[in-house]
C-alpha cells in the first residue's frame, strides 16, 4: 500500500472510532465480569437480581452485561455514551473526580465513575426505603451499573483525554493494525482465548475462578472493601486503572507499534487481574446494596 493509501486508512480508523465512541471491554470482558460476580452473591442479591432483570435475560445477568454498549448509539441513549469511560489530564498518571468526571460538554457527573454512583444511589434509594415512589428503572439501573463497573477496571477506560484512552493510538496487534484501546477491550483477550482455552470462554473463566480459590484468595478481601463504609467506591478504581494504564497499556506501545508475544504476556496477567477484580467488587458492590442484614460494628 502506498503511504498515503495507508494515512487514509489509519485516519478512517481513528474517525470510525471516534463516530463510535470509546468502546468497552467486549462482550467477552463484560461477561467474565458478571459471571465472577453472579458467583459471589449472596442470597438476598440473588433474589433481588432476580426480579430485576429483564425477560431477556433468562435469569443470567451476565448476559445482560453488554446491553449499555448495544444501546449507546441509539439516538435516545447517546446521552449515556460518556458514561463508558472517564478521561484524565495527559501524561499525568492521576484521577480526580472532580476534575476528571464530566463530558466534553463540561456536564458535571457524567463519566463512568459518576455513572456507578448515580446508579448505586437509585439501587440503595429503592432497596432502603421501599415506600417512597421510585420513579427509577431499576433494571436499567443494575444493568448500567454492572456493565460500568466492569468499564472502569479496563485500565484505558481512565485514560489520557489526548488519545482518547488509547483510541487514537494506532497499533498492531501481531499483524493486524487496530488500536491500543481496542487491544485492550478485545485482543488481549481474545489472543488469550485461543492461545491457552480452545477459544472457550468458559474455560477462561473457570480458571480465574479457581485463582479466585487459590493464588488471589488472600487479596479478595482488600479488593471488596470499601472506605467509610460506602457502597461503592469507583473512584478507587479508577485511580488504579490510570496507574496500570501508565505502567503497562501506554507503555512500549507507541503509535505504530507492532505489539506481540513480549507485550501481550506481560499484560496478560493485568487483564486477567481486572477482569476478576471486576466481578469480586461488583458482587460486592450488589451485596451491600441489597443486603437487609442490619450492620454490626466491627463488620
Ligand atoms: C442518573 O441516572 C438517570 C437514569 O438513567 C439519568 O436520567 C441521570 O441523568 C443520571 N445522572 C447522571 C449524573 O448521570
Ligand atoms: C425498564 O427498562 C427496560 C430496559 O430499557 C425496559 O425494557 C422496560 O420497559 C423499562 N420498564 C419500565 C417500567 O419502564
Ligand atoms: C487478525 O485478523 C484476522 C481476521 O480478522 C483474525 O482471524 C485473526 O485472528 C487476527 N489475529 C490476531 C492475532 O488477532
Ligand atoms: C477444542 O475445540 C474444538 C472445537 O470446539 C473441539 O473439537 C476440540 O475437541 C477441543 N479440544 C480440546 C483439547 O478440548
Ligand atoms: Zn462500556
Amino acid at each position: 500500500m502506498s503511504s498515503s493509501l495507508r494515512l487514509w486508512f489509519a485516519t478512517l480508523l481513528v474517525l470510525t472510532q471516534l463516530i463510535n465512541g470509546a468502546l468497552c471491554w467486549g462482550k467477552e470482558g463484560h461477561y467474565t465480569v458478571c459471571k465472577i460476580a453472579e458467583s459471589y452473591f449472596e442470597e438476598e442479591t440473588v433474589a433481588a437480581v432476580k426480579k430485576l432483570l429483564p425477560e431477556s435475560a433468562d435469569g443470567d445477568l451476565a448476559s445482560v452485561c453488554s446491553w449499555p454498549d448495544e444501546i449507546k448509539h441509539h439516538w435516545q441513549w447517546r446521552w449515556t455514551s460518556p458514561l463508558h469511560y472517564v478521561d484524565t489530564p495527559d501524561y499525568r498518571c492521576n484521577y480526580e473526580y472532580c476534575r476528571d468526571c464530566h463530558d466534553t460538554h463540561k456536564h458535571q457527573d457524567r463519566c463512568v465513575t459518576g455513572a456507578i454512583f448515580n446508579y448505586t444511589m437509585q439501587l440503595m434509594s429503592a432497596s432502603e426505603n421501599s415506600h417512597t415512589i421510585v420513579h427509577y428503572n431499576l433494571t436499567e439501573a443494575l444493568m448500567f451499573l454492572s456493565h460500568y463497573m466492569g468499564d472502569v477496571h479496563q485500565p484505558l477506560h481512565t485514560g489520557f483525554l489526548g488519545d482518547l484512552g488509547g483510541n487514537t493510538i494506532i497499533v498492531n496487534w501481531y499483524h493486524n493494525e487496530t488500536n491500543l484501546h481496542h487491544v485492550w477491550d478485545n485482543m488481549i483477550i481474545e489472543s488469550a482465548l485461543e492461545t491457552y482455552y480452545n477459544s472457550s470462554l468458559p474455560r477462561m473463566i473457570q480458571a480465574l475462578q479457581a485463582k479466585l480459590k487459590n493464588g488471589w484468595s488472600n487479596d479478595v478481601p482488600s479488593w471488596k472493601s470499601c472506605h467509610f463504609h460506602q457502597k461503592a467506591c469507583p473512584n478507587l478504581y479508577a485511580s488504579e486503572s490510570i496507574d496500570l494504564a501508565c505502567k503497562y497499556a501506554y507503555r512500549n506501545a507507541t503509535p505504530g507499534t507492532t505489539l506481540g508475544d513480549e507485550y501481550f504476556l506481560s499484560r496478560l496477567p493485568v487483564v486477567e487481574k481486572r477482569l476478576a477484580q471486576g466481578g469480586i467488587r461488583l458482587a460486592a458492590t450488589l451485596n451491600r446494596i441489597f443486603s437487609a442484614k442490619p450492620k454490626l460494628a466491627g463488620l
